[in-house]
């Protein structure tokens, strides 16, 4: 990341004139030049250069700004492309890594094609009124329709016709997503859905995401990934927002297109979204590359703050200032907005921003009843892990609050400061049975079952590593079997009763439902802390053991059975290895 001081510098140092003179041919008229402006069909000079500000303006289309600015668009490169090209000439050095990605390719061209064709056909069309009645009512002016590219897809397809007459070719046309072959017959991947472009960190276009006009489920759907578009190295709105970011020192980040959008719409234009999945630490690097100050403005419903935690998670794992903004009522931005009004959305950025410490630690003892001794062990470990990596000072302040919110004597909390065992291993169930097996593979299934229990995308990537290949305890595996393919498949969080519900229509479902239960009431399953994957993959691998072992203990009898020495040296000879693979493993 660059700082404040070095962008200043180069913007200063970089004569604009001769910048823009380069791809536009200007003319002085008094202090100002004038030429015609790059960014929109222009045929009246109307964009204006000042050598003293050392800014450009366009007064038809609004585009200006700094030098870097005019670099960025032109060029169609990140942000911190533009710093690196701009600051070589003057000499000035930046310490930045930029990836260096493929060039624009035919499908970027393609899906270029499709955004102008769905923005022609928002302003140009029968439901194009319809489309924009919509907007308006969600608050949306001319301006921000057009700041975001937003257009609309047709009823009808509409699209391949057009990219054929352009002269792309099927496999381009297939290749960007936006067209998909149903029954030898090119169908438009979208259909009468209001239209969002998904840029990359360049401003190229590599994806849309559509949101459904009427009650059409899903409501937002992405085209599907391509090898220009992975979703979860994106970022909504990141390209146009990487001066604002710079600007203002940090960056918003939202889980909503139209909360981006809403915010925006208010004045806070240094926002980007998710992708509606959670947060990934790909898309967290992206964006430490450009601040290292995020505030989360997630939702304010429990989704939102599970979401905000796991986000914090991934953040933590890069050196990041990290603050949440609160918002009440349980909505999201867009609609504290609606509801409450630009002024009050944006005193909350004065009132209601917690640092992760603060937010952490506060909404896990509001769901904690303190009097009860499991939920001061949630609220303690929640606090330890939370701690792990904080400065000292922050540790002094939460070991003191935590003493007195637990009433417990700081010296004895000594042990919260330790820093956290890699893998936390969670406490055996309550239940004593005769266990076949040694313990670390109940425990191992049982955590990770909380951690699918916890969240959609882990639960089905533990079921890819796991499936019906490694198994430690039958009811579990049945259990994770439901949650994936009976659950997950219809819903995308956690809900007891439903879950519950499926459960029952198993013929014997009664030691599954026991066993779930003993899971929600674990500690494990209450504390609101996410383990990370380093953690989840060192228990499927431990679980992964679980063959290896079943053949080492049944070879054990066999060795115990048998009378006939020289089977009894061979099968001994067996046991090592199997011992030997199970040790090695262990590292
Ligand atoms: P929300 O359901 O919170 O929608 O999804 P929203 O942002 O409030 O949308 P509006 O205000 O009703 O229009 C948040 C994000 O989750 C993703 C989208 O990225 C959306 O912006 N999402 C949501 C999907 O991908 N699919 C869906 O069906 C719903
Ligand atoms: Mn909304």
């Amino acid at each position: 990341m660059v700082d404040r001081k070095t962008i200043d510098e180069i913007n200063e140092k970089t004569d604009i004139v001769a910048l823009i003179s380069s791809y536009v041919k200007l003319e002085r008229r008094g202090k100002n030049y004038f030429g015609l402006c790059p960014f929109h069909d222009d045929n009246d000079p109307s964009m204006s250069v000042s050598p003293e500000k050392n800014i450009f303006k366009c007064f038809a289309c609004g585009e200006g700004g700094s030098p870097l600015r005019f670099y960025q668009k032109i060029n169609n490169v990140s942000f911190n492309e533009s710093i690196l090209a701009l600051a070589e000439p003057l000499g000035i050095k930046v310490d930045l890594k930029v990836d260096q990605r493929s060039p624009t390719t035919k499908e970027h061209e393609v899906l270029e094609e499709v955004r102008i064709f769905y923005e022609y056909y928002l302003h140009n069309s029968e439901t194009g009124t319809t489309a924009l009645k919509y907007l308006e009512e969600r608050g949306l002016d001319q301006e921000a329709i057009e700041h975001f590219n937003i257009g609309l897809a047709p009823q009808k397809d509409a699209v391949y016709p057009l990219l054929k007459e352009k002269g792309f070719t099927d496999t381009e046309i297939l290749n960007s997503g936006i067209v998909r072959l149903s029954q030898n017959d090119y169908r438009d991947f979208f259909n009468y859905r209001i239209m969002f472009p998904i840029t990359d960190e360049r401003g190229r276009t590599t994806a849309f995401s559509g949101r459904a006009l009427g009650d059409a489920t899903p409501k937002y759907y992405n085209s599907p990934e391509t090898s220009i578009f992975k979703k979860g190295e994106t970022l909504y709105h990141l390209f146009k927002a990487a001066n604002e970011i710079q600007r203002a020192g940090n960056v918003i980040l939202h889980e909503g297109y139209f909360d981006c959008i809403a915010s925006y719409l208010s004045g806070v234009k240094n926002t980007v979204a998710t992708m509606g999945t959670a947060l990934t630490l790909e898309q967290a690097k992206l964006l430490a590359s450009y601040t290292k100050h995020v505030i989360i403005a997630f939702d304010g419903d429990n989704a939102g703050v599970n979401a905000t935690l796991k986000a914090i998670d991934v953040l933590n794992r890069i050196n990041l200032k990290i603050d949440v903004l609160i918002i009440e009522d349980q909505l999201d931005p867009d609609d504290y907005l609606k509801k409450h009004g630009k002024k009050k959305y944006l005193e909350l950025f004065k009132t209601n921003i917690q640092d992760q410490y603060q937010f952490i630690y506060e909404t896990t003892k509001k769901t904690l009843n303190l009097k009860n001794a499991n939920d001061i062990i949630i609220l303690k470990e929640t606090t330890r892990k939370m701690l792990t990596k904080a400065s000292r000072l922050v540790k002094e302040i939460y070991l003191k609050r935590l003493s007195k919110d637990i009433n417990v004597s700081l010296s004895s909390l000594q042990d919260v400061l330790k820093a956290a065992p890699i893998t936390p291993p969670p406490k055996p169930l309550k239940k004593k049975k005769t266990r076949p097996l040694p313990l670390k593979y109940y425990r191992a299934e049982n955590f990770l079952f909380i951690n699918m229990l916890k969240d959609k995308a882990t639960a089905n990537r533990i079921e890819q590593a796991l499936g019906g290949l490694y198994v430690c305890d039958m009811d579990m595996f049945k259990l994770r079997s439901l949650l994936c393919f009976k659950f997950y498949d219809k819903y995308d969080e956690f809900d007891e009763q439903i879950f519950k519900g499926i459960i029952e229509q198993e013929k014997d479902y009664e030691p599954l439902l026991d066993k779930l239960n003993e899971i929600l009431t674990s500690v494990e399953f209450k504390s609101q802390f996410i383990y990370n994957e380093e953690q989840i993959d060192g228990f499927i691998e431990v679980l992964k053991q679980i063959n290896t072992e079943k053949k080492y203990r049944s070879i054990l009898k066999e060795i115990k059975d048998q009378n006939e020495s020289f089977q009894k040296a061979l099968l001994i000879g067996q046991q090592k290895d199997y011992k030997i693979q199970l040790t090695k493993n262990k590292k």
